[in-house]
């Protein structure tokens, strides 16, 4: 009964989206588990090109369950607008199910989330500004509103109420902002919930029944390792924990059951949005790869920031996440360099520094120490066997292996799903 939990090793963006697709074909159950339409998955495969926020990327194959668990943070409008454009372009999304303990998304909180971004000032986070924060704050908080509240209107709106009173004290002594309205926010959520009310179910019968019967479940992570609340670079973070434990818990999964953990790395280093990043490219190979490949983000289209892959980063991933292995995506976007650099180390104030300081103006201040090998300067999109690529590619392959502490067993060398080498290391 394998349960596989796919999470990002970086900063997000690695292709999770893509690796979930590709293994969705043996999947019963995927789960995306925490994080809500921050996350921007793309999907590239025979069905055409799909930007996902929301819906699991397993959605493509109509045999797989496709559940939004307890731990996701749900815009019920944006959810519409994906389920609809899905349906335009004929992918069934029958398969769907929503946790009734997801908290849900209210329309005051993308606005509260741009509020918190504008008191922030110089030390602003570069948020996606899709509320999520501010939605996880009420829910630690203790006064979210969560998807099964849809199924009962009288309670939905009373809580929506207490709500909207509390929000508007502070939108109104805080920020001097004008307030926002209850009854137009409850005719607006529960017209989404005579939608989305179809969908709504307790989780844990269903992954319980497939975990009786040994079923393949899949655990779909949003944002990357680098982005957790815990273990990432605080304060520049996403507010929900991203990595395998964190999964596992959004899922409501116990750790007894995973089978496999893999921790997707892209061949280099992306960010978007603020805080440091000591492999940063800010000069032409930087614009290179940005340029070619299309490192702009999927939610916001803003240009993510590009740097050489960070292995102490990548070592701080291993140590949170304990992955068995990796899926290194992109390797052919760096396929016209003639040299690349792996950033082995930092040097943080004349010494030499093997992991990430905890400390973000530590981190701010540490410098890459690089190992560089020469480039493989021959295309690698059509490789479908180890064997297939250059011997550049794969010492380069092999170092990042080694950094990482764990053996590829994914190597992507394109954006489609078959753009994919298995190198048997998957186990
Ligand atoms: P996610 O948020 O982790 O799912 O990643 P995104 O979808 O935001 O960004 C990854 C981008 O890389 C997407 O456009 C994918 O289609 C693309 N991608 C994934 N794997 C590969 C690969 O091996 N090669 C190339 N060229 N593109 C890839
Ligand atoms: P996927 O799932 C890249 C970043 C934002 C910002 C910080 C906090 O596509 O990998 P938030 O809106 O979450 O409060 O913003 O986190 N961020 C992401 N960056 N990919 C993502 O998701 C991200 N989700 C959040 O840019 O720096
Ligand atoms: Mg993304």
């Amino acid at each position: 009964m394998p349960v596989l939990a796919v999470v990002g090793g970086q900063w997000g963006d690695e292709g999770k989206g893509k690796i979930i697709d590709l293994l969705a074909g043996r999947a019963h159950v995927v789960v995306r588990a925490q994080g809500g339409d921050n996350a921007g998955h793309t999907v590239v495969n025979p069905r055409g090109k799909f930007a996902l926020h929301l819906v699991p990327a397993g959605i493509f194959n109509e045999q797989t369950r496709c559940l939004i668990g307890p731990g996701v943070a749900l815009n019920p409008e944006t959810l519409l607008v994906e389920m609809d454009e899905l349906a335009r372009r004929g992918v069934s999304t029958d398969n769907l199910v929503i946790s009734a303990r997801a908290h849900l998304v209210m329309p005051y909180h993308p606005l509260f989330d741009k509020l918190e971004e504008e008191s922030r000032g110089a030390g602003a986070i570069g948020t996606t500004g899709r509320g999520i924060g501010p939605t996880y704050s009420d829910k630690v908080g203790r006064v979210g509103i969560v998807a099964g509240d849809l199924l009962r209107p009288e309670r939905f709106r009373q809580k929506v109420k207490a709500s909207v009173d509390r929000k508007n004290l502070v939108l109104d002594r805080l920020y001097g902002a004008p307030p926002v309205e209850a009854d137009a926010i409850i005719e607006k959520y529960l017209r989404h919930a005579d939608r989305l009310g179809k969908y709504v179910a307790e989780s844990e019968p269903i992954l319980e029944q497939a975990l009786k019967e040994g079923r393949t479940i899949l655990l779909e992570g949003g944002h990357g390792t680098l982005l957790d609340l815990d273990h990432g670079t605080y304060p520049y973070v996403t507010t929900t924990s991203c990595t395998v434990g964190g999964l596992l818990n959004g899922a409501g999964i116990g750790p007894r059951h995973l089978t496999t953990a893999i921790g997707v790395f892209k061949a280099y280093q992306s960010r978007v949005g603020a805080g440091a990043m000591p492999s940063e490219l800010l000069d032409d190979v930087g614009d290179h790869i940005r340029e070619r490949g299309h490192e702009y983000g999927t939610t916001t289209g803003r240009p993510r920031r590009v740097g050489w892959f960070d292995a102490v980063a990548a070592r701080h991933s291993m140590i949170v996440n304990g992955f068995h292995s990796i899926a290194l995506t992109r390797i052919d976007i760096l396929d016209d360099l003639d040299e690349l650099q792996v950033c082995v180390a930092y040097e943080l104030d004349g010494e030499r520094v093997d992991h990430v300081p905890s400390q973000i103006e530590d981190l701010a201040r540490c410098q890459p120490i690089y190992e560089g090998m020469s480039g493989w300067k021959v295309p690698t999109g059509d490789a479908q066997d180890w064997r297939d690529l250059p011997r550049q590619a794969r010492d380069y392959v092999r170092l990042i292996e080694e950094c990482v502490g764990a053996p590829a067993g994914l190597i992507g060398v394109g954006q489609e799903r078959e753009k994919t080498i298995f190198t048997g290391a998957l186990p």
